[in-house]
């Protein structure tokens, strides 16, 4: 289902409230060009820090680059995957091997609706590409983050992180940004550590594009759904 007119209502505007901002996060893939400031970048962070965490451990870090720093890195993506179009290994493995119903079914649901946005056929393996490449360009966002982690953390460290994450996103809201997460960066590991300061100690979790929607942008339309709270939620004693 897309709903535009939820999209232009709600979602350019800044935030006034945490529903509001979780009402209207969605993932992003078209964005303006206008540059986002970094003392904005540095306060969403600094709020995103209050997130709760496993004996306060903080296992979050965050390389951003915007600018200069961004477009160099990003052309140096573009030119090397016309060598490894695949990229340069995967940092870990994004989903369970032969995943299973409903899983499969709601990740094929999203994937279908974002090809039908973007005017690419299922069976159109050069199209999905292209479409897939864009997330190597941040969607055109100005301002492109990765979350990393010290390889040594474990599954409570990595809730810890999604915390973050989703904190990051809600505090974009209230400041009239948007974002998308990208796992997809997790195949460029090695390209990353190149143009940051992300060591070999520690994992790339994802990416995250930051920046202003682009309201014109199709592919912004995609309101992924979600299953009802009776599908997963088991309520006693009430
Ligand atoms: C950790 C994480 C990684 C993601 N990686 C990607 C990605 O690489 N590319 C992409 O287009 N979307 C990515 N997404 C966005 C999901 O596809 C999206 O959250 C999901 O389909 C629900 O849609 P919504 O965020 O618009 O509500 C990612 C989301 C999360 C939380």
């Amino acid at each position: 289902m897309s709903d535009r007119s939820t999209f232009e209502k709600f979602n350019v505007e800044s935030s006034p409230t945490v529903s509001h901002a979780i009402e209207t996060r969605r993932s992003v893939r078209g964005y303006l060009t206008d540059p986002v400031p970094e003392a904005i970048v540095r306060e969403i962070l600094a709020g995103a820090s209050r997130a709760a965490s496993g004996g306060n451990l903080q296992p979050w870090k965050v390389s951003v680059l915007a600018g200069d720093a961004r477009d160099a890195f990003v052309n140096a993506v573009a030119e090397r995957m016309k060598e490894t179009p695949f990229g340069e290994g995967a940092e870990y493995e994004v989903y369970p091997a032969d995943l299973e119903e409903p899983y499969r079914g709601r990740r094929r649901k999203v994937a279908k609706q974002l090809y039908d946005l973007t005017g690419v056929e299922w069976n159109d393996k050069g199209a999905r590409a292209r479409q897939m490449a864009l997330n190597f360009t941040f969607f055109g966002a100005p301002v492109g983050m990765f979350v990393s982690i010290d390889r040594k953390m474990g599954p409570p460290q990595f809730a810890d992180l999604g915390i973050f994450l989703q904190s990051v996103m809600l505090l974009a809201r209230e400041k009239g940004l948007h974002t998308c997460a990208q796992e997809a960066w997790s195949t460029w590991g090695k390209s990353i550590r190149e143009f940051t300061n992300i060591g070999e100690d520690e994992l790339v979790f994802c990416g995250v594009a930051l920046g202003y929607a682009d309201p014109d942008a199709v592919v912004n339309d995609l309101y992924a759904e979600r299953a009802s709270v009776d599908e997963f939620a088991h309520f006693q004693g009430f």
